[in-house]
């Protein structure tokens, strides 16, 4: 059996920077056309000069992925550098609250202030898309829920602006996805397959240690159906952030679950599994096409048959490692070579 993928895209992705770049994003434009790349790198992308000198990085390991390098919003963000980059062609404005998650201490701590407000006026008035790390800084279970009076109330504001909820975890959120017209997320592999037992109910597994944290079983079957169903406001957005296994395996752990690794293989796995892989080809691509209204150059065919692959049980960085999400799993689809 064999299915074929035009231009899948990954639509929240972090590559990081220097060595981990190049041993990190090898995984990604060889299955994927483009995505989103995230800006929270040691020194964030706070502006159209940084996301076009890291474009560029990008471009200079990959001629063929199409990098769309969100801009990370600080307070000091300002009309004059929205203009710029517009005009330079970067379409995501990236929200992080402020100690949210990695390298976010550059972020936000006040959402719905007056300065902030006018940061989003002019984002909807230029066309940019809003993707937000939608976490409150209350209990963990809790806060993405607890974020979601902030994405309704800027819903309402700016009902032109496009509003990305990163990462969906919670069930609760689906109904807010349904009901602002304006409202969209992206949806990871983790989240629609794993519960916080995976994480914690047995020993701690650092490995699967993410923001937002994995949620209760009811949470991951509910996120799982939307994938599956490839509800048309989800796309796929891996959350793909390596960290060294020293960083994972000390204390406070970096949060973060390295999922580039067959990504591909894995969610038609997955698809299959639940007689639903018709609804992949929407899910990896179309509604991601649709709902960033992009305008693609690639035309990436990947092709995928059921031979075993499987995933390796780390990654080598430099003297340290990088362990990827399922390491050491079989699957029994592989991407085709000369695909
Ligand atoms: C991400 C990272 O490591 O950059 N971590 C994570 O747990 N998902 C940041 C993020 O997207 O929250
Ligand atoms: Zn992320």
């Amino acid at each position: 059996m064999q299915i074929t993928l035009k231009n899948p895209l990954d639509m929240h992705l972090h590559l990081r920077e220097g060595d981990t770049l190049a041993c990190v994003f090898p995984f990604s434009f060889t299955s994927f056309a483009g995505g989103v790349v995230m800006p929270n790198l040691s020194t964030p992308i706070t502006s159209t000069a940084l996301a076009m000198d890291y474009q560029e990085k990008l471009y200079a390991l990959s001629k063929e992925f199409e990098a769309k390098v969100a801009l990370y919003i600080t307070p000091n963000l300002n009309k004059q550098e929205l203009l710029q980059a517009k005009e330079k062609g970067v379409k995501i404005l990236k929200l992080y609250p402020k100690g949210s998650t990695t390298n976010s201490q550059n972020g936000v701590s006040e959402i719905l202030d007056k300065s902030t407000l006018e940061i989003f006026s002019i984002a909807q008035e230029l066309g940019f898309i809003l993707s937000i790390h939608a976490e409150s800084g209350g209990y963990s279970l809790d806060r993405e829920f607890e974020f979601l009076e902030i994405i309704k109330e800027i819903a309402i504001n700016f009902p032109t602006l496009k509003i990305i909820i990163e990462h969906l975890s919670d069930r609760r959120s689906i109904e807010v996805l349904e009901r602002y017209s304006n409202v969209f997320a992206t949806l990871t592999l983790h989240h629609i397959t794993l519960c916080l037992d995976d994480l914690l109910g047995g020993g701690l597994n650092p490995h699967l240690f993410c923001k937002p944290i994995l949620k209760s079983p009811k949470d991951r079957d509910a996120l799982l159906s939307l994938a599956l169903e490839s509800h048309p406001k989800v796309c796929f957005g891996s959350d793909s952030a390596p960290h060294l296994l020293s960083k994972k395996l000390t204390s406070p752990a970096s949060a973060g679950i390295f999922s580039a690794p067959f990504l591909l293989e894995q969610l038609c796995t997955l698809f299959e599994s639940h007689n639903k892989l018709e609804n992949l080809q929407s899910f990896i691509s179309d509604n991601a096409i649709k709902n960033y209204e992009l305008n693609l150059q690639s035309n990436k065919i990947i092709t995928l048959h059921t031979s075993p692959c499987t995933i390796p049980s780390s990654i080598p960085m430099g003297k340290e490692c990088i362990v990827p999400l399922n390491a050491g799993k079989t699957l029994p689809w592989s991407i085709s070579l000369h695909s």
